[in-house]
């Protein structure tokens, strides 16, 4: 029996997997219990000079071919701007801590060319500097979060370039970025102070960095105009990548204490999902209902992560000053196969966008602390929104999580009371039903399910109370297996379909398909 279990357990991971008879949820929602916001930048990108993730992701220059405004390529543009992203950090990574940025400004033909040497060594011609950087935001609708030099910089190299993008006076780097084409000062929204410093940002101690942030923080500035009330530059410091609290211990006591001199607005925290440990293994396509369980276990371990690191902040900062800023998340898995091992390249299935709304839910129950996310990364490097190959572009499935989740950005968060049981396979045990719910600016209500159980649908049977709600419509991601993924030869395989639901006496009932993201809105 045990073997012709095994053998099934192969043929699953091979086969599309059977659907089974439908679980019920009951879920109580009480719209009128609304909590704190859901920051919309918690649905902020990371764009890392990486691979292709710039260049040709973003940049393939003005004399190209493909399609293009000022270098810029317009099928990304347009597919990102449908996403509204609120934020974009760049340059890095542990690309950040050795980019100077004067070889990235000027005429283009004059930049030098330089090693990336953090990825594969690979020549870089800095022709997507801070200017062309700063056109792709416009582009694209969105906010710059430059992560700044510590571990190879200096802090007068940072303040210059703070002062070259954001002076409206005319100093002499205001000039040059007026000859440069850009007489207005730009925005910055935010600004982080070094990556990782505990390790490739330069393998500091704490108490190291510390000393460095209260430098950083005090002499680098943001001088434009706009920028100078209410709507002020964030400095968000380097915070850990391990669930120990040590690091985060030292830097808020600092912060607790802290004088007029320095301070932080957030304090950052890395955590991938990388399942079978480092280096990362496992496969983007072509696997099975074990490496999906496991690796959706594995992303659950956000929540506790996030819960210690809270902790510390809440003994330091009970107020919730300094947010939580998970400024690089998502699957890493092995790198796809004929590609360069440095450039990060992996697909995109189904499993990774369930694995994205997960994390989104877990960062949403922890708003009133993580007030910022950045998914890793946005084009062709690790969990991305989008693929390109030359002229080709594809939309991925986390692309379209993205996507379904734009009612959430800066929505009120409303508990939703719910057990839909477990999902078992194996020795893995998972919650069965995720959800999240949230009210927008008009007073719609919207409610996201997950259906984790890749076997069985899930009938929803939600009693809504604190308001009326006299219609529901919706849709819902899916795929005939897990690790179905978007192509270039087949790009619509994982893209959201309408769902019916129906709404009688104030209970919203629908069918949820296993492995499916389902986002509901419920009309007053
Ligand atoms: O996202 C890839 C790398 O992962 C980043 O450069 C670094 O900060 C992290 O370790």
């Amino acid at each position: 029996m045990r073997w012709l279990l095994l053998g099934l357990g192969f043929m699953a991971a091979v086969l599309p997997v059977p659907v089974k008879a439908a679980e019920t949820a009951h879920l109580s929602i009480d719209a009128s219990k609304a909590g704190v916001k859901i920051d919309r930048n918690l649905f902020g990108q990371f764009a890392e000079n990486l691979g292709h993730g710039l260049s040709e992701g973003i940049w393939v220059g003005p004399d190209s071919p493909i399609p293009n405004t000022r270098g810029i390529r317009n099928d990304v543009v347009a597919a990102l701007r449908a996403l509204q992203v609120p934020n974009v950090r760049w340059p890095g990574g542990c690309f950040a801590d050795e980019y100077h940025w004067r070889k990235g400004v000027g005429p283009a033909g004059q930049r030098p060319a330089t090693l990336n040497s953090t990825w594969g060594g690979v020549i870089d011609t800095n022709s997507f500097g801070t200017d062309e950087f700063m056109d792709f935001l416009q582009q694209i609708g969105s906010q710059a979060y430059v992560s700044v030099n510590v571990g190879s910089g200096t802090p007068q190299e940072a303040a210059e370039w703070l002062e070259y993008m954001t002076a409206a006076q005319p100093t002499a780097l205001a000039k040059e970025r007026a000859a440069n084409g850009h007489p207005e000062p730009y925005k910055v929204g935010f600004m982080g102070i070094g990556n990782e410093s505990w390790s490739c940002g330069g393998d500091m101690t704490a108490e190291h960095y510390l000393g460095q942030l209260t430098i950083y923080s005090h002499f680098i500035r943001n001088d434009n105009p706009s920028q100078q009330g209410t709507n002020q530059m964030l400095k968000i410091a380097v915070g850990p990548g391990f669930p120990e609290t040590e690091w985060t211990e030292v830097i808020m006591k600092a912060w607790q204490h802290h004088d007029w001199s320095w301070n932080i607005d957030g304090l950052s925290l890395h955590w991938y999902t990388v399942p079978n440990g480092w280096p990362p293994s496992t496969p983007s396509t072509g696997f099975g209902i074990d490496d999906y369980g496991k690796t959706l276990k594995s992303t659950l371990f956000m929540d506790e992560f996030l819960r210690k690191q809270e902790t510390v902040m809440d003994k330091y900062d009970p107020q919730k000053k300094v947010a939580l800023v998970v400024d690089e998340w998502g699957a890493w898995h092995a790198p796809l196969p004929g590609t360069n091992p440095s450039f990060l390249v992996q697909q995109n299935s189904l499993r990774d966008a369930i694995l994205a709304s997960l994390n989104l839910n877990i960062f949403a129950r922890h708003a009133d602390r993580v007030r910022m996310a950045n998914i890793a990364q946005m084009i062709n490097v690790l969990q991305s929104m989008i693929l390109t190959d030359k002229e080709k572009m594809v939309l991925t499935p986390t692309y379209y999580i993205y996507k379904m989740y734009l009612p959430f950005q800066d929505a009120t968060f409303v508990p939703v009371a719910f057990d839909a049981g477990t999902y078992i396979e194996g020795s893995i045990s998972l919650p069965r039903v995720d959800t999240l719910a949230a009210r927008d600016a008009t007073g719609r209500l919207w409610l996201e399910i997950t259906n984790i159980d890749p076997k069985k649908p899930v009938e929803i049977d939600a009693e809504i109370t604190g308001m009326t709600v006299k219609s529901a419509k919706g849709e819902t991601l899916t795929a005939s297996a897990v690790d179905g993924v978007n192509t270039f030869t087949a790009p619509d395989t994982v893209v959201p379909k309408p769902v019916s639901a129906s709404v009688k006496s104030g209970r919203l009932a629908l069918t949820v398909a296993p492995k499916s993201v389902t986002v509901i809105s419920l009309e007053p």
